[in-house]
């Protein structure tokens, strides 16, 4: 995300990709598969780029999955965006190793007739873990492909039973000062709070996610639990979910409130609707090198088959 005073591209968008650069041909095709490792120097760099943290075996759901190169896991793992480890695309994956992941619990209440309170293992074995690769297109124009692992968020709703009182979902992040170096700032009223319509929230490409590349979330990509709404920009998709609450009034989420005319509530990825400040036109891809041709962005991030009725007769540049 960038905040009115930062410029478009910041110091820490270029030096990892350097090291990236090579190391993302190592992996793709064979990402999923284990490697057959010698001693040689690109053998070493294949090693540090292999998916670590305990195994999640989750099946791959090829209906709702893109054929695409998926990113490394270090690229994955490496550039990411929560804020509240600081605003470096670095700072994630050297804070958040901090934030204390057990016991977790998600409050589950408002409009519905069986609020609940469950641990994380308990989430995690509510319904069958699927696989699914996803893009992921961030609001600053660059994009990831990612194998996720998650189950339909709906199986999670229809569990509690919404009231007809339901008409949207507010998703509450998780705060840990004193894990947390950036919730000292005032970029952002903490927590990070998102939300989706409920019709949103029960389409099934909307991924309850617990895992990437076949093992736990990393802390950096929201552990243990984050939501990821594909057809959205990346802010929408919260990371380390506390609570999930269902209301009859639109929230205000944590970006419309730092900068409304910049950040609003349906923030669906739309080429046609640039930002106030750079295009949305085309995006860069994680890891296919800075100076690569950027990509076409796509209208609802590529979903526009599975999504586009969701929005029938609304004015998408007014509600952005
Ligand atoms: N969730 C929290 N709690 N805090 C954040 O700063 N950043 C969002 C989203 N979820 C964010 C968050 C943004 S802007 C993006 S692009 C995605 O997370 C990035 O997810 P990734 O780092 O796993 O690729």
């Amino acid at each position: 995300m960038q905040r009115p005073w930062k410029t478009d591209v910041a110091p820490s968008d270029i030096t990892p990709e350097s090291v990236w650069r090579g190391r993302r041909r190592l992996l793709q095709g064979a990402a999923l598969a284990p490697l057959a490792l010698g001693a040689s120097p690109l053998a070493h760099a294949a090693l540090d780029n292999q998916p670590t943290g305990p195994v999640l075996p989750a099946q791959r759901n090829t209906e709702w999955s893109t054929n695409e190169a998926v990113n490394s896991w270090q690229e994955i793992t490496t550039y990411n965006n929560f804020y509240e480890f600081g605003t470096g695309k670095g700072d994630p994956a050297q804070y958040a190793n901090k934030m204390q992941l057990s016991p977790w619990t998600v409050q589950i209440d408002g409009a519905v007739r069986k609020p609940i309170t469950l641990d994380i293992d308990d989430l995690r074995r509510l319904a069958p873990l699927e696989e699914r690769v996803y893009r992921l297109r961030c609001v600053e124009a660059w994009s990831l492909v990612i194998p996720w692992a998650g189950y339909s968020l709906a199986h999670l709703l229809k569990h509690v039973e919404p009231t007809e009182e339901a008409k949207y979902v507010v998703f509450t992040t998780v705060v840990q000062p004193e894990a947390m170096p950036g919730v000292r700032s005032n970029i952002l009223d903490w927590p990070y709070v998102e939300g989706l319509r409920m019709d949103e929230a029960m389409h099934p490409l909307t991924l309850l996610t617990f895992g990437l590349y076949g093992h736990d979330l990393p802390a950096q990509d929201g552990a243990p639990m984050r939501i990821v709404v594909p057809w959205k920009y990346g802010f929408k998709s919260g990371k380390s979910l506390v609570r999930i609450h269902l209301q009859s009034t639109q929230p205000t989420t944590s970006w419309m409130r730092a900068a409304p005319q910049e950040y609003g509530f349906y923030a669906n990825v739309n080429p046609a609707v640039p930002h106030p400040r750079w295009s949305q036109a085309t995006e860069r891809r994680i890891g296919s090198g800075f100076f690569a041709a950027r990509i076409p962005t796509r209208p609802f991030n590529g979903y526009e088959k599975d999504v586009a009725d969701l929005y029938k007769g609304m004015d998408l540049r007014r509600n952005f």
